[in-house]
C-alpha cells in the first residue's frame, strides 16, 4: 500500500478516500506528517477521516482513532449502520482501535505536567499509542484545545503531540471543528501541521454542495481547486476532475 516519494526515502500512505489521492501528486500523505481535517459541523470530517483507517486496516496498517468529546460508541455504530464500516472484526484483530478519552480532565492533566517540566513529559502521556501504529486520527483537536485554560500550554501540547506521531512514524488526521481558509478563529494548529484539508458544505441556490479543497500540503505537490465530493452510502467519494464553481 506504501509508495516511495520521487525525491527521497519519503514513504507515503494514500489516504485511500476514494477520489482523494488523485489530488496529491505523490499519492497520499508523508509517514510522519499530520494534516488538519477541517470544517464546519457535518460537513464530513469524522467520515474521512474513519473510511482511510478503516480502509487502512483492511490493508494491514494499525490504526487509532481517539474520541475526545465523541462518544465512541457513537461513531462506531453510525459508521456501521450509515456505510457498513464495521470494525468488530478488525477490533477483535488488533488492528483498529477505538480509544475514548475526556477532554477536559485530559487537557488539565498535560496542563500539569506541562507546567512541571516539559521536556520531562512521559511519552504516553503526550499520547498513549501502541508500540507499533501507522495512522492516527485525534476526533478533535478542538475539544481538546478549548479544555485547556491556557494557551501557551496548548501550543506546547501541539508541538509534542505532532513530535510523537512523527516519532511514530505514522500519520495522522487532527479534526478541527472550525471553518475554512481566513476564518478569524484560525487556532495554531493550521501553521504547525503539514497540511490542512477544508471540507466545505456550501450553499448553492436552494441546495447544498458538499466540497473540498487542500490548501496547505508540504510534502506534494496537490490540486489546488475545490472539488465537490458526495456522502453516500458507501462514505465520501472526491471527485478530482470536477469543479464546484
Ligand atoms: N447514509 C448517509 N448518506 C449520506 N449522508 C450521510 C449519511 N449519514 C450521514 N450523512 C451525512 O454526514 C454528516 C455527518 O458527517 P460527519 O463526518 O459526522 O461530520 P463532522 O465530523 O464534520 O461533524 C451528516 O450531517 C449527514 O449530512
Ligand atoms: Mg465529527
Amino acid at each position: 500500500m506504501e509508495k516511495k516519494g520521487k525525491s527521497d526515502d519519503a514513504v507515503f500512505l494514500p489516504t485511500l478516500v476514494p477520489g482523494m489521492d488523485k489530488m496529491i501528486t505523490n499519492g497520499g500523505i508523508r509517514r510522519g506528517d499530520v494534516v488538519v481535517i477541517r470544517g464546519e459541523s457535518g460537513s464530513g470530517k469524522s467520515i474521512f477521516c474513519f473510511q482511510s483507517l478503516y480502509n487502512a486496516a483492511l490493508g494491514g496498517e494499525n490504526v487509532v482513532y481517539i474520541c475526545f468529546g465523541e462518544s465512541s460508541k457513537k461513531v462506531k455504530e453510525n459508521m456501521k449502520s450509515n456505510f457498513g464500516l464495521d470494525i468488530e472484526k478488525l477490533e477483535g484483530d488488533g488492528k483498529f482501535k477505538l480509544i475514548d478519552l475526556n477532554p477536559s480532565q485530559f487537557a488539565s492533566e498535560v496542563e500539569e505536567a506541562l507546567a512541571k517540566n516539559k521536556a520531562g513529559m512521559e511519552q504516553d502521556a503526550v499520547l498513549k499509542l501502541p508500540s507499533k501504529v501507522d495512522r492516527v486520527v485525534l476526533d478533535s483537536l478542538s475539544a481538546v484545545s478549548d479544555s485547556f485554560t491556557h494557551r501557551i500550554y496548548y501550543r506546547e501540547y501541539l508541538d509534542l503531540i505532532f513530535s510523537r506521531i512523527e516519532a511514530k512514524n505514522a500519520i495522522g488526521f487532527a479534526i478541527v471543528e472550525r471553518g475554512g481558509c481566513g476564518d478569524v478563529s484560525e487556532g495554531p494548529e493550521n501553521y504547525m501541521a503539514d497540511g490542512v484539508f477544508v471540507l466545505y458544505n456550501l450553499k448553492k441556490e436552494k441546495d447544498r454542495v458538499r466540497a473540498l479543497e487542500v490548501t496547505k500540503l508540504r510534502c506534494s505537490n496537490h490540486l489546488k481547486n475545490t472539488v465537490p465530493f458526495k456522502i453516500t452510502d458507501r462514505g465520501i467519494e472526491v471527485y478530482p476532475k470536477e469543479s464546484v464553481f
